[in-house]
Formats: C-alpha cells, sequence, structure tokens
C-alpha cells in the first residue's frame, strides 16, 4: 500500500470509529429507559385517564397504564429498537411501536418485532389521589 492510500485509509478510519462510539452509546441509552422519579395527583383532571380501567398517560418519557382498579403499571415508552415513542394499545393490553411493529407486554418484555431489549419498568405506589413513579 502506498504512504498515501494508507494515510487516507487512516484519515477514513480515525473519522468514523468516534462515531460508532457515539451510535453504540445512543443504542444502549435507549435500552435503558429514563431515570426519573415523580408523583401523579389523581384530583388533577390532566390525569383523569388514570381513574379508568385501561386509560393511560405519558410523563417524563415514562408511560402509566391503570390496569385494574387502584392497580398501575409504568415503563419507559421508549422502543429499545431505535427509540420510537411507543403506544399503549388497550385492546391487545401491549405496547406497540409505530416505526416496526415490535411489541412489548406490560411486564416490559418483548412479545414481537426487532427490539433487542425489554423496557425499562418502574415501581408505582398509591397513596391516597397521589401515585409515585420511581
Ligand atoms: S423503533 Fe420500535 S420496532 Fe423499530
Amino acid at each position: 500500500m502506498e504512504r498515501r492510500n494508507f494515510l487516507k485509509a487512516a484519515c477514513t478510519f480515525c473519522a468514523i470509529a468516534p462515531m460508532a462510539g457515539i451510535m453504540e452509546s445512543c443504542k444502549k441509552q435507549a435500552a435503558t429507559g429514563p431515570n426519573a422519579s415523580f408523583t401523579i395527583d389523581l384530583a388533577d383532571p390532566g390525569y383523569a385517564a388514570l381513574k379508568t380501567v385501561g386509560g393511560s398517560v405519558v410523563k417524563s418519557g415514562i408511560i402509566v397504564i391503570c390496569t385494574a382498579t387502584d392497580t398501575y403499571v409504568a415503563l419507559s415508552d421508549t422502543c429499545t429498537h431505535e427509540g420510537c415513542q411507543l403506544n399503549y394499545n388497550q385492546q391487545s393490553n401491549d405496547l406497540v411501536c409505530p416505526c416496526h411493529g415490535g411489541t412489548f407486554d406490560l411486564n416490559g418484555k418483548v412479545l414481537g418485532g426487532p427490539p433487542p431489549s425489554a423496557l425499562k419498568t418502574y415501581t408505582v405506589t398509591q397513596s391516597g389521589t397521589t401515585l409515585t413513579v420511581k
């Protein structure tokens, strides 16, 4: 290999290698979900959907779903494949990705499609009309 070609190849590698590292760290971030802790006041009309079984709200990148009376689950709303925002499907009781059809159950487990890993889940506790998600 000529010196000029070697230097050209080396410069190309040096330019691409850091980008590959950045993309890899983005994938890891999407797989972990947000670190968040917040409260929801069920008396607030903005969260009225959570008073109905099957109702859901999204806050701080986390979808909170009322699965039964006074029973809630909370999961990252970001698909672990390429980061699209998931939608809760009340009929099938799962989370569906609009981008490539990935599906997750309410424990965050991948049910189908290309997502490589489960969703991050959060604990939800209730005290009176206050839900604490963390
Ligand atoms: S981004 Fe969700 S399945 Fe591809």
